[in-house]
């Protein structure tokens, strides 16, 4: 059969889409070959959640992906998740994606102080490989393979990113504005302030918590 060149077009579209629309919300792998973070808990599918969070162990990296819903459809606009030792942000592991107009849309680690964040361009050039994020229906979609080794980061940088393959790690979502590619911090209260989980995982390679469900939100 010949398709007109317009159809399959249209036919390719609607395949990028669909694929789009799939590509995060791994929802029925959760627990079987995917660790999630839904939020709220239990939500099935990107209409109820607000946020979801998923990675995958594949070798010695893990595939993160991160879908929430944006503000506002003609703002530049950010969301991250940051690994936590201790539910707060003074010394910890950012994984963020921005979606712009006049900027790269793609994937960073940052680092979070008490005070500051600083996106670290080199580690994420270093440690993220097919980074991805876009904008689909409202929502950001992103994703990454971040190889969980350090071996390669300066000195400087090994202080500032997280070996997260070691340890336990609450998670918590932000999201905010994007200034002409720089990061606006994320609210602190009402319903744009972070989500946080009650209970840390862990991203160890081959421990049983590498499909672990977190679906507890702290109000
Ligand atoms: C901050 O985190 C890094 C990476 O996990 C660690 O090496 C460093 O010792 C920490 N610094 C402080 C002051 O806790």
């Amino acid at each position: 059969m010949i398709m007109p060149f317009k159809s399959l077009l249209a036919l390719l579209f609607v395949t990028a889409q669909l694929t789009t629309a799939i590509h995060v919300t791994h929802v029925s792998d959760c627990g079987v070959n995917r660790g999630c973070w839904r939020v709220p808990e239990g939500c099935t599918n990107s209409a109820d959640c607000k946020a979801i969070v998923t990675w995958r162990h594949h070798r010695t990296s893990l595939t993160i992906e991160l879908e929430a819903g944006l503000q506002n459809e003609g703002n530049d606009e950010w969301i991250g998740v940051g690994f936590s030792k201790d539910r707060q942000m003074g010394n910890d592991t950012v994984f963020e994606c921005h979606f712009s107009e006049t900027t790269p849309s793609t994937a960073y680690l940052s680092h979070n102080s008490a005070k500051r964040n600083v996106v670290l361009e080199k580690a994420s050039s270093l440690l993220l490989k097919d980074a991805y994020a876009e904008r689909f229906d409202g929502r950001g979609i992103c994703g990454a393979e971040w190889k969980l080794d350090n071996f390669a980061l300066s000195s400087e940088d090994k202080r500032l990113v997280h070996i997260i393959s070691s340890g336990q790690y609450y998670l918590m979502i932000a999201t905010g504005n994007l200034q002409k590619g720089k990061k606006e911090m994320h609210k602190m209260s009402g319903k744009l302030a972070p989500w946080i989980s009650n209970e840390p995982t862990r991203f160890c390679h081959r421990c049983s918590a590498s499909v672990n469900n977190i679906d507890f939100v702290k109000a």
